[in-house]
């Protein structure tokens, strides 16, 4: 039997391990050179015209980044009903209001005229979330925030690498945030970083990551606001720096792999495939709609039977109104049909950078048989 295929599982190179090694026999293993290396590494990916802050992981980063924009009690914030629960709960910690929309099916994008139509007065920002490596609609998101007067803090916790319309997430926009959890394109094993232009927020971003600190060139601090600590240690960093160095070739290989998928699954006999969106989809997942029926009755079923074929399906996402705190804030079920069919259906098949292409055939025939075979 072949071994065990995990639905993501990262690649750590040797070289990786003896830079960790380097770093922690160094003496300094918390927030030091490293990390200053990785952020100006970053914003040199980036195109060279951004602040980039990094943090321990996008889930604060992302908090920190509506605290930049003011966003607190009484605020309303425009999320989709699909993305990871993080998206939506630091808005809530907050103090603020989650205002939930759709998604499209395919893109499993925040639909514009929702959103549109989910603005109020109370209306701060909007969160269009990149979700499994494809750009949301932006130029849509950017003219509803201009004429709303929003700010836009964008969710690309899954879309390091990731272009729209041929321009980088992150080197562009209001404020950015990437995820470098352990599953996503680029990992720190945990941690997270916001883009943005401002020096001024930036500064705030550093305030907010520790302790609410201000340090002045004489040696003293202050203490400004009873911030948080979210900084990224230099172990941390330095495995961010040796993945950045093959981001792009990871990306690259997750690209040939989605293709094959869609060679393998673009007729959706076995169930519907997701948006293809173009060269600069980074693939963080590949998800699919399988079609359940007899044979196979449902995703429990699917599962069970790909994991005893020695293959790993993964579940992104149930929809927020799936889960009790977003049902109880008046989102009852049957509110947004597309992301609610979504986090009843979806799997996640199979896609990281050391996988073979010809791992991609075993995954489309076992899903072949499992869906039509009791
Ligand atoms: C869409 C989305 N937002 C936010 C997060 C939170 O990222 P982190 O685990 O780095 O806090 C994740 C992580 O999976 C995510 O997928």
């Amino acid at each position: 039997m072949s071994e065990y295929l995990p639905f993501t599982r990262p690649t750590i190179d040797a070289q990786t391990i003896e830079d960790v090694g380097d770093v922690l026999r160094s003496g300094w293993i918390t927030t030091g050179p490293k990390v200053e290396q990785f952020e100006r590494g970053l914003a040199d990916y980036l195109g060279g015209q951004r602040q980039v802050r990094t943090f321990l992981h996008a889930t604060g980063a992302l908090e920190e980044a509506l605290v930049v924009c003011g966003i607190g009690p009484g605020d309303e914030v425009i999320v989709p009903a699909m993305t990871f629960a993080a998206s939506a709960n630091v808005v809530v910690r907050l103090g603020a209001k989650p205002v939930l929309v759709d998604v499209d099916l395919k893109s499993r994008s925040l639909l514009l005229d929702q959103a549109a139509a989910a603005v109020t007065p109370k209306t701060r920002a909007i969160m269009p979330v990149h979700l499994n490596g494809l750009a949301a609609d932006l130029d849509g998101v950017y003219a509803l925030a201009k004429q709303h007067r929003l700010r836009v803090v964008e969710d690309a916790a899954q879309a390091i690498g990731t272009l729209y319309k041929g321009r980088k997430l992150g080197s562009f926009g209001d404020l950015v945030v990437f995820s470098f959890h352990a599953n996503k394109n680029l990992t720190t094993i945990e941690g997270g970083a916001v883009s943005l232009t401002s020096p001024e927020e930036a500064r705030t971003l550093e305030v907010l990551r520790f302790h609410g600190i201000t340090k002045y060139p004489d040696g003293t601090m202050d203490v400004t606001r009873a911030a948080s600590k979210h900084n990224m240690t230099d172990v941390a960093a330095c495995v961010g720096l040796a993945q950045l160095r093959r981001l792009d070739e990871f990306n690259h290989k997750r690209r040939q792999l989605a293709y094959r998928y869609f060679e393998l699954l673009g007729d959706e006999k076995l169930g519907v495939v997701p948006a293809r969106g173009d060269e600069g989809h980074s693939w963080h997942m590949f998800t699919l709609l399988p079609h359940y029926n007899k044979a196979c009755p449902d995703r429990k079923t699917l599962r069970e039977r790909m994991h005893k074929r020695g293959i790993g399906l993964g579940i992104h996402y149930q929809a927020l109104n799936q889960f009790t705190l977003y049902k109880n804030m008046g989102y009852p079920e049957g509110r947004f049909p597309n992301a609610e069919r979504i986090g009843r259906e979806t799997v996640t098949l199979p896609l990281f950078p050391a996988m073979a292409l010809s791992e991609v055939e075993r995954v489309c025939e076992a899903l072949g048989e499992c869906l039509t075979t009791a």
